[in-house]
């Protein structure tokens, strides 16, 4: 790809930013569309940020991504925040507007624009969501599943006080069960989400019977290294409907691209290989 001096610029902001999947991601949209700009990888340590995403306004860029540690610091500097950024307490996307920095967070609507198209007979209305954990991705989880009108959603985390405090914030519909007694909180559950780090690379797995989760319910999770872990794998051998964490993040970038590229691009199985490194 050869950019020329109009081309249109965007990138992903975090420290460190190399393991990044958005630039392959992107790439392969601004390439398929034919599309005259570049999204590229911006490392950039955590008291470098504010100035930097200033410095990104000023030399033209339409806007970027953020990764940790960005996410929670941009709440600061941003001019306005959607909707979905106030109640998730995170920004994953700016846009440079006319002299405005304008924060807002897709993960919720990725997450649920994932379960709608890989399981598109599921609804949340039907039942109760169980999901595991309570740091920034339960906080996008919740936040989807509300708005999806999920009519009662069960909270376990290992340190309770961080699940009580993300129930307030999301209250009324979102009640705390005890971390040991996770697994019988799948009682008539409709979905499971795994929000913790447990199952990812290099991490314990997540130690959960699911023998109370009706073989109706969906199984998604939040993490997406190793596409398949144990959780995926025992429910899909149960005969649950599971949803892996790469579509999640494939969907949020989705409304990023569209606000700086000018296009809504679609998320496809040729997509996901070529981010897999398949293709
Ligand atoms: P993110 O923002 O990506 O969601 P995070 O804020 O670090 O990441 O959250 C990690 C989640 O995994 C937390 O819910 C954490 O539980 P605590 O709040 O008790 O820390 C959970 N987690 C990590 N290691 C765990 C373990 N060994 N057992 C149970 N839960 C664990």
């Amino acid at each position: 790809m050869i950019l020329s001096g109009t081309g249109i610029l965007a990138g992903v902001m975090g420290w460190p930013v190399s393991h990044s999947k958005s630039p392959r991601l992107h790439g392969y949209w601004l390439d398929l569309h034919k599309i005259d700009g570049a999204y590229v990888p911006l490392p950039v340590r955590p008291e470098a940020f504010p100035g930097c995403l200033r410095a990104l306004a000023a030399l033209g860029f339409r806007g970027v991504n953020l990764t940790v540690p960005h996410k929670v610091a941009a709440l600061e500097i941003c001019d306005t925040l959607d909707a979905a950024a106030q109640a998730i307490g995170a920004v994953n996307t700016i846009v440079f507007g006319e002299g405005r920095i304008e924060g807002r967070n897709t993960d919720a609507q990725g997450f649920i624009e994932n379960l709608r198209q890989t399981a598109p007979e599921w609804r949340a209305k039907a039942g109760p969501a169980v999901v595991l954990g309570a740091g920034g991705a339960a906080r996008a989880v919740v936040h989807a599943l509300r708005e999806a009108g999920a009519p009662d959603i069960r909270l376990a985390n290992r340190t309770k006080d961080r699940a009580a405090s993300l129930a307030r914030d999301f209250a009324p519909g979102v009640s705390v069960v005890e971390w040991r007694n996770r697994a019988a909180a799948l009682q008539d559950a409709n979905l499971l989400v795994n929000t913790t780090s447990l199952g990812m690379a290099g991490q314990e797995p997540l130690d959960l019977a699911l023998d109370a989760l009706p073989a109706s319910a969906l199984v998604a999770e939040t993490v997406y290294s190793p596409l398949a872990p144990s959780l995926l794998r025992e429910a899909r051998a149960r005969g649950n409907r599971t949803v892996d964490g790469l579509g999640m993040l494939l969907h949020q970038a989705r409304p990023g691209f569209a606000a700086w590229f000018g296009v809504t691009p679609e998320v496809t199985p040729a997509l996901r290989a070529f981010v897999l490194g398949q293709a």
